[in-house]
Protein backbone atom coordinates (compact mmCIF):
# COMPACT_ATOMS: atom_id res chain seq x y z
CA UNK A 1 0.00 0.00 0.00
CA UNK A 2 1.56 3.38 -1.13
CA UNK A 3 1.65 6.25 1.73
CA UNK A 4 -1.53 8.82 1.46
CA UNK A 5 -0.07 12.02 -0.86
CA UNK A 6 1.16 14.48 1.02
CA UNK A 7 -0.59 17.71 1.56
CA UNK A 8 0.90 21.17 2.53
CA UNK A 9 -0.54 22.20 5.80
CA UNK A 10 -1.39 25.95 5.26
CA UNK A 11 -2.22 27.23 8.52
CA UNK A 12 0.12 30.03 8.11
CA UNK A 13 -1.79 31.31 5.32
CA UNK A 14 -5.18 30.61 6.84
CA UNK A 15 -3.88 32.91 10.65
CA UNK A 16 -3.00 35.17 7.97
CA UNK A 17 -5.78 36.19 6.34
CA UNK A 18 -7.87 35.97 8.97
CA UNK A 19 -5.27 38.32 11.09
CA UNK A 20 -5.83 40.74 7.93
CA UNK A 21 -9.84 39.86 7.69
CA UNK A 22 -10.40 40.92 11.51
CA UNK A 23 -7.70 43.82 11.35
CA UNK A 24 -9.85 45.42 9.13
CA UNK A 25 -12.58 45.82 12.08
CA UNK A 26 -10.46 45.94 15.29
CA UNK A 27 -8.54 49.22 13.73
CA UNK A 28 -11.84 51.01 12.83
CA UNK A 29 -12.91 49.89 16.48
CA UNK A 30 -10.11 51.24 18.05
CA UNK A 31 -10.41 54.57 15.65
CA UNK A 32 -13.75 55.40 16.67
CA UNK A 33 -12.80 56.01 20.87
CA UNK A 34 -10.12 57.79 19.08
CA UNK A 35 -12.44 60.30 17.19
CA UNK A 36 -14.52 60.82 19.83
CA UNK A 37 -12.66 61.65 22.38
CA UNK A 38 -12.36 65.29 20.13
CA UNK A 39 -16.44 65.58 21.08
CA UNK A 40 -16.24 64.40 24.72
CA UNK A 41 -15.62 67.81 26.01
CA UNK A 42 -19.19 69.27 24.97
CA UNK A 43 -21.13 66.17 27.22
CA UNK A 44 -22.45 64.39 24.58
CA UNK A 45 -20.39 61.72 22.40
CA UNK A 46 -20.94 61.42 18.73
CA UNK A 47 -23.60 59.62 17.57
CA UNK A 48 -22.98 56.88 15.31
CA UNK A 49 -25.53 54.99 13.09
CA UNK A 50 -27.15 52.31 14.45
CA UNK A 51 -30.07 50.69 15.98
CA UNK A 52 -30.40 52.75 19.52
CA UNK A 53 -28.80 55.19 21.34
CA UNK A 54 -25.33 54.41 19.91
CA UNK A 55 -21.91 56.30 20.88
CA UNK A 56 -18.49 54.61 20.52
CA UNK A 57 -18.59 54.03 24.14
CA UNK A 58 -21.66 51.42 23.54
CA UNK A 59 -24.98 50.58 22.52
CA UNK A 60 -26.49 49.28 25.54
CA UNK A 61 -29.35 47.09 25.71
CA UNK A 62 -30.82 45.18 28.75
CA UNK A 63 -29.68 41.26 28.96
CA UNK A 64 -33.17 40.06 27.24
CA UNK A 65 -33.37 42.51 24.61
CA UNK A 66 -29.46 41.76 23.70
CA UNK A 67 -30.06 38.18 23.42
CA UNK A 68 -32.92 39.07 20.55
CA UNK A 69 -31.08 40.97 19.20
CA UNK A 70 -28.45 38.79 18.73
CA UNK A 71 -30.14 35.68 18.75
CA UNK A 72 -29.22 34.40 14.97
CA UNK A 73 -25.45 34.94 16.49
CA UNK A 74 -25.46 33.17 19.18
CA UNK A 75 -26.91 29.77 18.11
CA UNK A 76 -24.26 27.40 17.69
CA UNK A 77 -24.45 26.14 13.99
CA UNK A 78 -23.30 22.67 12.75
CA UNK A 79 -22.30 23.81 8.98
CA UNK A 80 -19.19 25.93 9.21
CA UNK A 81 -19.25 29.87 9.41
CA UNK A 82 -15.75 30.55 7.76
CA UNK A 83 -13.62 33.85 7.15
CA UNK A 84 -17.42 35.30 6.29
CA UNK A 85 -19.18 33.73 9.42
CA UNK A 86 -16.62 35.40 11.60
CA UNK A 87 -15.89 38.23 10.01
CA UNK A 88 -20.09 39.03 10.93
CA UNK A 89 -20.13 37.85 14.31
CA UNK A 90 -16.71 39.53 15.13
CA UNK A 91 -18.55 42.59 13.51
CA UNK A 92 -21.83 42.09 16.02
CA UNK A 93 -19.46 41.17 18.73
CA UNK A 94 -17.35 44.57 18.74
CA UNK A 95 -20.81 46.61 17.87
CA UNK A 96 -22.40 45.49 20.98
CA UNK A 97 -19.63 45.79 23.52
CA UNK A 98 -18.18 48.16 25.38
CA UNK A 99 -15.27 49.96 23.85
CA UNK A 100 -12.85 50.50 26.93
CA UNK A 101 -10.45 52.40 24.27
CA UNK A 102 -13.34 55.14 24.72
CA UNK A 103 -12.34 57.95 27.50
CA UNK A 104 -15.82 58.04 28.37
CA UNK A 105 -15.37 54.78 30.19
CA UNK A 106 -14.74 55.29 33.53
CA UNK A 107 -17.29 52.57 35.30
CA UNK A 108 -14.18 50.26 36.77
CA UNK A 109 -10.74 50.19 38.10
CA UNK A 110 -9.52 49.47 34.69
CA UNK A 111 -10.03 51.01 31.18
CA UNK A 112 -8.54 49.76 27.52
CA UNK A 113 -5.36 48.01 26.98
CA UNK A 114 -2.05 49.94 25.82
CA UNK A 115 -1.46 49.27 22.11
CA UNK A 116 1.22 47.27 23.16
CA UNK A 117 -0.92 45.28 24.95
CA UNK A 118 -2.54 43.88 21.65
CA UNK A 119 0.14 42.89 20.44
CA UNK A 120 1.05 40.66 23.56
CA UNK A 121 -1.67 38.91 23.76
CA UNK A 122 -1.33 38.10 19.77
CA UNK A 123 2.03 36.35 21.18
CA UNK A 124 0.59 34.19 23.59
CA UNK A 125 -1.89 33.11 21.35
CA UNK A 126 0.41 32.37 19.11
CA UNK A 127 2.50 30.65 21.10
CA UNK A 128 -0.12 28.79 23.05
CA UNK A 129 2.15 27.87 26.04
CA UNK A 130 1.65 26.84 29.70
CA UNK A 131 4.11 28.44 32.12
CA UNK A 132 3.97 25.14 34.33
CA UNK A 133 7.19 23.95 33.97
CA UNK A 134 10.51 25.46 32.05
CA UNK A 135 11.07 22.66 29.20
CA UNK A 136 7.80 23.73 27.71
CA UNK A 137 8.27 27.85 27.95
CA UNK A 138 11.51 28.35 28.67
CA UNK A 139 11.60 32.16 27.80
CA UNK A 140 8.42 33.11 29.29
CA UNK A 141 9.56 31.25 32.21
CA UNK A 142 12.10 33.20 32.48
CA UNK A 143 10.00 36.48 32.15
CA UNK A 144 8.33 36.00 34.97
CA UNK A 145 10.74 35.36 37.24
CA UNK A 146 12.69 38.19 36.05
CA UNK A 147 9.04 40.28 36.17
CA UNK A 148 7.88 39.24 39.04
CA UNK A 149 11.82 39.96 40.66
CA UNK A 150 11.46 43.42 39.32
CA UNK A 151 8.15 44.22 40.44
CA UNK A 152 9.11 42.59 44.25
CA UNK A 153 12.14 44.90 43.95
CA UNK A 154 9.79 48.19 43.75
CA UNK A 155 8.15 47.03 46.90
CA UNK A 156 12.16 47.12 47.77
CA UNK A 157 11.01 43.05 49.30
CA UNK A 158 14.84 41.75 49.88
CA UNK A 159 16.38 40.91 46.69
CA UNK A 160 17.61 37.62 47.83
CA UNK A 161 14.64 35.70 48.45
CA UNK A 162 12.10 37.84 47.12
CA UNK A 163 10.39 37.32 43.69
CA UNK A 164 6.59 36.42 42.97
CA UNK A 165 3.73 34.17 40.53
CA UNK A 166 1.05 35.72 38.05
CA UNK A 167 -2.28 34.65 39.03
CA UNK A 168 -5.24 34.84 37.09
CA UNK A 169 -6.69 38.22 38.75
CA UNK A 170 -6.39 39.67 41.90
CA UNK A 171 -9.00 37.60 44.07
CA UNK A 172 -6.87 34.49 42.78
CA UNK A 173 -3.70 36.51 44.49
CA UNK A 174 -5.47 37.33 47.60
CA UNK A 175 -6.66 33.31 47.71
CA UNK A 176 -3.40 32.12 46.95
CA UNK A 177 -1.81 34.64 50.08
CA UNK A 178 -4.33 32.80 52.26
CA UNK A 179 -3.24 29.15 51.14
CA UNK A 180 0.19 30.01 51.42
CA UNK A 181 0.19 31.74 54.75
CA UNK A 182 -1.63 29.08 56.51
CA UNK A 183 0.69 26.56 55.21
CA UNK A 184 3.55 28.56 56.22
CA UNK A 185 2.71 29.12 59.77
CA UNK A 186 0.94 25.81 60.42
CA UNK A 187 2.51 23.52 58.01
CA UNK A 188 1.09 20.36 59.20
CA UNK A 189 -2.41 21.86 58.15
CA UNK A 190 -1.00 21.55 54.06
CA UNK A 191 -1.87 17.23 54.41
CA UNK A 192 -4.02 17.24 57.39
CA UNK A 193 -6.68 20.34 56.52
CA UNK A 194 -7.81 23.68 58.86
CA UNK A 195 -8.38 20.11 61.56
CA UNK A 196 -9.33 21.78 65.11
CA UNK A 197 -7.82 25.48 64.26
CA UNK A 198 -10.24 27.87 64.37
CA UNK A 199 -8.60 30.33 62.12
CA UNK A 200 -9.16 33.67 61.58
CA UNK A 201 -8.29 36.44 59.04
CA UNK A 202 -8.32 39.92 59.29
CA UNK A 203 -9.19 42.53 56.61
CA UNK A 204 -10.59 46.53 56.55
CA UNK A 205 -14.17 47.13 56.61
CA UNK A 206 -13.41 48.55 52.86
CA UNK A 207 -11.64 45.07 51.92
CA UNK A 208 -12.44 43.68 48.89
CA UNK A 209 -14.72 40.46 48.87
CA UNK A 210 -12.06 38.21 47.50
CA UNK A 211 -10.93 37.49 51.18
CA UNK A 212 -14.04 36.32 52.42
CA UNK A 213 -14.70 34.50 48.79
CA UNK A 214 -11.24 32.70 49.82
CA UNK A 215 -12.62 31.69 53.02
CA UNK A 216 -15.40 30.35 51.51
CA UNK A 217 -13.37 27.91 49.59
CA UNK A 218 -10.52 26.88 51.89
CA UNK A 219 -12.98 25.63 54.61
CA UNK A 220 -12.31 28.78 56.65
CA UNK A 221 -15.71 29.90 56.39
CA UNK A 222 -16.48 33.63 55.71
CA UNK A 223 -17.87 34.19 59.59
CA UNK A 224 -14.17 33.77 60.81
CA UNK A 225 -13.22 36.69 58.15
CA UNK A 226 -13.18 39.72 61.09
CA UNK A 227 -13.48 42.99 59.89
CA UNK A 228 -11.22 45.46 60.94
CA UNK A 229 -13.05 49.43 61.78
CA UNK A 230 -11.53 52.44 59.62
CA UNK A 231 -10.87 56.23 60.38
CA UNK A 232 -12.66 58.93 58.30
CA UNK A 233 -10.42 58.21 55.54
CA UNK A 234 -11.22 54.72 55.19
CA UNK A 235 -7.80 53.87 56.44
CA UNK A 236 -7.89 50.37 58.93
CA UNK A 237 -7.56 51.48 62.35
CA UNK A 238 -4.24 49.54 63.89
CA UNK A 239 -4.96 50.08 67.99
CA UNK A 240 -8.54 48.49 66.75
CA UNK A 241 -6.97 45.37 64.94
CA UNK A 242 -4.84 44.55 67.60
CA UNK A 243 -7.72 44.44 70.19
CA UNK A 244 -9.69 42.38 67.30
CA UNK A 245 -6.56 39.89 67.66
CA UNK A 246 -6.53 39.80 71.24
CA UNK A 247 -10.37 39.37 71.57
CA UNK A 248 -10.16 36.41 69.08
CA UNK A 249 -7.66 34.84 70.81
CA UNK A 250 -9.76 34.98 74.14
CA UNK A 251 -11.96 33.06 72.86
CA UNK A 252 -9.96 30.12 71.50
CA UNK A 253 -9.17 31.15 68.00
CA UNK A 254 -5.71 31.01 65.68
CA UNK A 255 -5.64 34.34 64.01
CA UNK A 256 -3.08 33.87 61.14
CA UNK A 257 -3.90 36.46 58.66
CA UNK A 258 -4.05 39.99 57.85
CA UNK A 259 -5.47 41.12 54.71
CA UNK A 260 -4.20 45.11 54.69
CA UNK A 261 -5.17 47.34 51.32
CA UNK A 262 -3.14 49.26 49.29
CA UNK A 263 -6.49 51.44 47.49
CA UNK A 264 -9.20 49.99 48.91
CA UNK A 265 -11.87 49.28 45.84
CA UNK A 266 -14.09 52.09 46.18
CA UNK A 267 -12.45 54.90 48.22
CA UNK A 268 -9.24 53.99 47.15
CA UNK A 269 -7.54 54.18 50.63
CA UNK A 270 -4.12 52.90 51.41
CA UNK A 271 -4.05 51.38 55.16
CA UNK A 272 -0.92 52.34 57.56
CA UNK A 273 1.21 49.28 56.68
CA UNK A 274 4.44 50.10 59.36
CA UNK A 275 2.12 49.64 62.61
CA UNK A 276 -0.08 46.45 61.03
CA UNK A 277 2.79 44.66 59.98
CA UNK A 278 4.64 45.48 63.80
CA UNK A 279 1.43 44.10 65.24
CA UNK A 280 1.28 41.52 62.90
CA UNK A 281 4.62 40.05 63.30
CA UNK A 282 4.03 40.46 67.21
CA UNK A 283 0.95 38.23 66.96
CA UNK A 284 2.64 35.66 64.78
CA UNK A 285 0.44 36.39 61.48
CA UNK A 286 0.96 36.91 58.22
CA UNK A 287 1.09 40.19 56.57
CA UNK A 288 -0.12 40.26 53.23
CA UNK A 289 -1.02 43.59 51.31
CA UNK A 290 -4.27 43.40 48.88
CA UNK A 291 -2.52 45.66 46.63
CA UNK A 292 -4.28 44.82 43.31
CA UNK A 293 -5.54 48.41 42.73
CA UNK A 294 -3.26 50.93 44.64
CA UNK A 295 -0.44 49.00 44.07
CA UNK A 296 0.81 50.45 40.76
CA UNK A 297 1.31 53.74 42.47
CA UNK A 298 4.67 52.44 43.19
CA UNK A 299 6.10 53.19 39.57
CA UNK A 300 5.64 57.04 40.59
CA UNK A 301 8.24 57.61 43.73
CA UNK A 302 6.57 61.09 44.54
CA UNK A 303 2.75 59.88 45.04
CA UNK A 304 4.23 56.16 46.29
CA UNK A 305 6.78 57.22 49.38
CA UNK A 306 3.60 58.00 51.89
CA UNK A 307 1.13 55.14 51.04
CA UNK A 308 3.10 52.50 50.40
CA UNK A 309 5.72 53.55 53.35
CA UNK A 310 5.97 50.24 55.44
CA UNK A 311 4.49 48.03 52.45
CA UNK A 312 8.48 46.05 52.52
CA UNK A 313 7.67 44.70 55.26
CA UNK A 314 4.61 42.42 53.67
CA UNK A 315 5.02 38.86 53.53
CA UNK A 316 3.18 39.10 50.47
CA UNK A 317 1.66 41.89 47.61
CA UNK A 318 -1.06 41.21 45.30
CA UNK A 319 -0.71 43.60 42.36
CA UNK A 320 -2.91 44.25 39.07
CA UNK A 321 -0.46 46.17 36.40
CA UNK A 322 -4.64 45.16 34.52
CA UNK A 323 -6.07 47.87 36.77
CA UNK A 324 -4.46 51.08 36.81
CA UNK A 325 -1.53 50.38 34.04
CA UNK A 326 -3.63 49.46 30.78
CA UNK A 327 -1.73 46.07 30.81
CA UNK A 328 -4.21 43.93 29.15
CA UNK A 329 -6.43 41.50 31.49
CA UNK A 330 -6.13 39.36 33.22
CA UNK A 331 -2.39 40.55 34.91
CA UNK A 332 -2.10 39.79 38.16
CA UNK A 333 0.94 38.70 40.41
CA UNK A 334 1.50 37.49 43.92
CA UNK A 335 5.02 38.79 45.34
CA UNK A 336 6.39 37.14 47.87
CA UNK A 337 9.31 38.32 50.19
CA UNK A 338 10.85 34.95 50.16
CA UNK A 339 9.73 32.33 47.52
CA UNK A 340 11.18 29.79 49.15
CA UNK A 341 7.88 29.56 51.30
CA UNK A 342 5.94 29.33 48.56
CA UNK A 343 7.30 26.53 47.36
CA UNK A 344 7.14 24.78 50.73
CA UNK A 345 3.60 25.56 50.97
CA UNK A 346 2.21 24.64 47.77
CA UNK A 347 5.13 21.77 46.05
CA UNK A 348 3.59 18.71 45.53
CA UNK A 349 5.05 15.07 44.38
CA UNK A 350 3.45 15.24 40.26
CA UNK A 351 6.02 12.97 38.77
CA UNK A 352 4.02 12.98 35.41
CA UNK A 353 4.84 16.91 35.70
CA UNK A 354 7.64 17.84 37.88
CA UNK A 355 10.81 16.24 36.41
CA UNK A 356 13.34 18.43 37.94
CA UNK A 357 13.97 18.71 41.58
CA UNK A 358 14.78 21.85 42.56
CA UNK A 359 17.97 22.67 44.50
CA UNK A 360 18.47 24.14 47.58
CA UNK A 361 16.76 27.81 46.68
CA UNK A 362 14.09 29.83 45.03
CA UNK A 363 16.63 30.57 41.99
CA UNK A 364 16.48 26.86 41.35
CA UNK A 365 12.55 26.57 40.83
CA UNK A 366 12.35 26.59 36.92
CA UNK A 367 8.75 24.56 37.35
CA UNK A 368 6.82 27.63 38.23
CA UNK A 369 3.38 25.31 38.58
CA UNK A 370 5.08 23.87 41.93
CA UNK A 371 4.49 27.58 43.56
CA UNK A 372 0.78 28.26 42.42
CA UNK A 373 -2.64 26.83 43.10
CA UNK A 374 -2.55 26.42 39.24
CA UNK A 375 -1.29 23.85 37.21
CA UNK A 376 -2.01 25.16 33.40
CA UNK A 377 -0.79 28.70 33.67
CA UNK A 378 -1.31 31.37 30.79
CA UNK A 379 2.02 33.64 30.35
CA UNK A 380 0.24 36.98 32.10
CA UNK A 381 4.13 37.92 32.75
CA UNK A 382 4.90 38.77 29.18
CA UNK A 383 2.21 41.72 28.64
CA UNK A 384 3.63 43.55 31.69
CA UNK A 385 7.03 42.49 30.40
CA UNK A 386 6.69 44.08 27.08
CA UNK A 387 4.97 46.63 28.33
CA UNK A 388 7.80 47.93 30.35
CA UNK A 389 10.33 47.29 27.76
CA UNK A 390 8.07 48.54 24.73
CA UNK A 391 7.23 52.28 27.07
CA UNK A 392 10.12 52.20 30.27
CA UNK A 393 8.95 52.31 33.63
CA UNK A 394 9.52 55.83 33.09
CA UNK A 395 6.28 55.63 31.76
CA UNK A 396 4.44 54.46 33.86
CA UNK A 397 5.91 56.52 36.08
CA UNK A 398 4.12 59.66 33.83
CA UNK A 399 1.05 57.82 33.42
CA UNK A 400 0.07 57.37 37.40
CA UNK A 401 1.22 61.29 38.24
CA UNK A 402 -0.89 62.06 34.96
CA UNK A 403 -3.87 59.83 36.94
CA UNK A 404 -3.58 61.65 40.22
CA UNK A 405 -3.48 64.86 38.11
CA UNK A 406 -6.65 63.98 36.52
CA UNK A 407 -8.20 62.80 39.59
CA UNK A 408 -7.68 66.31 41.08
CA UNK A 409 -8.64 68.37 38.47
CA UNK A 410 -12.22 66.21 38.08
CA UNK A 411 -12.59 66.74 42.14
CA UNK A 412 -11.86 70.71 41.73
CA UNK A 413 -14.44 71.02 39.15
CA UNK A 414 -16.99 69.18 41.32
CA UNK A 415 -16.46 71.49 43.96
CA UNK A 416 -16.39 74.32 42.26
CA UNK A 417 -20.21 73.31 39.93
CA UNK A 418 -21.70 73.99 43.46
CA UNK A 419 -24.49 70.89 42.54
CA UNK A 420 -22.36 68.19 43.79
CA UNK A 421 -20.92 66.89 47.32
CA UNK A 422 -17.42 65.34 47.02
CA UNK A 423 -17.10 62.48 49.66
CA UNK A 424 -13.57 61.19 48.74
CA UNK A 425 -10.73 61.98 51.42
CA UNK A 426 -8.39 64.63 50.54
CA UNK A 427 -6.36 64.68 49.00
CA UNK A 428 -7.19 62.09 46.94
CA UNK A 429 -5.78 58.61 48.07
CA UNK A 430 -6.21 57.15 44.87
CA UNK A 431 -7.38 57.34 41.41
CA UNK A 432 -11.20 57.58 42.53
CA UNK A 433 -13.46 60.21 42.51
CA UNK A 434 -16.65 59.97 44.70
CA UNK A 435 -19.74 62.34 45.44
CA UNK A 436 -23.34 62.92 45.73
CA UNK A 437 -25.47 64.92 42.58
CA UNK A 438 -26.63 67.61 45.11
CA UNK A 439 -28.50 70.03 43.53
CA UNK A 440 -27.63 73.73 45.22
CA UNK A 441 -24.83 72.35 47.51
CA UNK A 442 -27.75 70.77 49.23
CA UNK A 443 -28.00 66.40 49.56
CA UNK A 444 -31.09 65.29 50.71
CA UNK A 445 -31.67 63.41 53.55
CA UNK A 446 -33.77 60.85 52.16
CA UNK A 447 -31.50 57.63 51.45
CA UNK A 448 -33.47 55.71 49.07
CA UNK A 449 -34.48 59.32 47.59
CA UNK A 450 -30.05 60.00 46.66
CA UNK A 451 -29.49 56.13 45.63
CA UNK A 452 -32.64 56.38 42.97
CA UNK A 453 -31.01 59.72 41.91
CA UNK A 454 -27.62 58.40 40.95
CA UNK A 455 -28.62 55.41 39.46
CA UNK A 456 -31.03 56.63 37.25
CA UNK A 457 -28.54 59.75 35.87
CA UNK A 458 -25.27 57.04 35.92
CA UNK A 459 -28.19 55.40 33.83
CA UNK A 460 -28.86 58.00 31.31
CA UNK A 461 -25.36 59.24 31.17
CA UNK A 462 -24.40 56.06 28.92
CA UNK A 463 -26.19 57.06 26.05
CA UNK A 464 -23.94 60.43 26.19
CA UNK A 465 -20.61 58.00 26.08
CA UNK A 466 -20.26 57.72 29.20
CA UNK A 467 -20.12 55.05 31.66
CA UNK A 468 -19.29 55.86 35.32
CA UNK A 469 -20.38 53.47 38.32
CA UNK A 470 -21.71 53.65 41.88
CA UNK A 471 -21.43 52.15 45.12
CA UNK A 472 -23.50 52.38 48.49
CA UNK A 473 -23.21 54.89 51.56
CA UNK A 474 -24.40 56.08 54.68
CA UNK A 475 -26.57 58.84 52.77
CA UNK A 476 -27.75 56.58 49.72
CA UNK A 477 -25.60 55.55 46.75
CA UNK A 478 -22.74 57.81 45.58
CA UNK A 479 -21.13 58.38 42.22
CA UNK A 480 -17.64 56.64 41.58
CA UNK A 481 -15.83 57.81 39.08
CA UNK A 482 -12.46 55.94 38.24
CA UNK A 483 -10.12 58.33 36.63
CA UNK A 484 -6.66 57.52 34.82
CA UNK A 485 -3.44 58.84 33.28
CA UNK A 486 -4.80 58.10 29.91
CA UNK A 487 -7.79 60.81 30.22
CA UNK A 488 -7.69 64.29 28.30
CA UNK A 489 -9.19 67.14 30.83
CA UNK A 490 -11.85 67.90 28.14
CA UNK A 491 -13.52 64.31 28.96
CA UNK A 492 -13.79 65.44 32.69
CA UNK A 493 -14.93 68.85 31.50
CA UNK A 494 -17.42 67.30 29.66
CA UNK A 495 -18.31 64.34 32.02
CA UNK A 496 -19.27 67.30 34.85
CA UNK A 497 -21.50 69.06 31.76
CA UNK A 498 -23.27 65.90 31.16
CA UNK A 499 -23.61 65.00 34.66
CA UNK A 500 -24.98 68.44 35.33
CA UNK A 501 -27.36 68.04 32.35
CA UNK A 502 -28.21 64.89 32.84
CA UNK A 503 -29.58 65.62 36.40
CA UNK A 504 -32.13 68.40 35.12
CA UNK A 505 -33.40 66.37 32.20
CA UNK A 506 -34.34 63.95 34.89
CA UNK A 507 -35.91 66.62 37.29
CA UNK A 508 -33.11 66.37 40.33
C1 LIG B 1 -8.75 46.03 46.21
C2 LIG B 1 -9.10 44.93 45.27
N1 LIG B 1 -8.63 43.69 45.48
C3 LIG B 1 -8.88 42.66 44.66
C4 LIG B 1 -9.67 42.84 43.55
C5 LIG B 1 -9.98 41.67 42.69
O1 LIG B 1 -9.21 41.69 41.54
P1 LIG B 1 -9.65 40.80 40.27
O2 LIG B 1 -10.87 41.46 39.72
O3 LIG B 1 -8.47 40.86 39.37
O4 LIG B 1 -9.94 39.43 40.78
C6 LIG B 1 -10.20 44.10 43.28
C7 LIG B 1 -11.05 44.31 42.10
O5 LIG B 1 -11.49 45.36 41.79
C8 LIG B 1 -9.92 45.17 44.16
O6 LIG B 1 -10.42 46.39 43.97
Amino acid sequence: MSAPAYVPLNRADEVKELLNAIQDLIIPFIASADRDAATKHTGHALKVEGGGARTALVEHYAPKKLESILQQELEIQDERGGKQGLVELVDKILRYSVNTWDQGFLDKLYASTNAVGVVSELLLAVLNTNVHIYQVSPVLTLVEKHTTKYLASLFSLPASTAGGISQPGGSASNSAAIVIARNTLYPATKTQGNGSYRFTLFTSAHGHYSIEKAANLFGLGSANVISVPVDASGCMVPSAFETLVHESKERGEVPFFLNATAGTTVHGSFDPFPALAAICKKQNMWFHIDASWGGSVVFSPQHAADRLHGAEHADSIALNPHKMLGVPMTCSFLLGRDMNTFHRALTLPAGYLFHNKPGAGVDDIYDLADLTPQCGRRADSLKMFLALQYYGAKHFADLVARGYENGEYLLAKLKANGHFLTISPEPLPCLQVCFYYAKGGELGHDAEANSKATADIANKLISRGFMIDFAPGDRGKFFRVVVNGNLLKGTLDGLVKALEETAAELGY
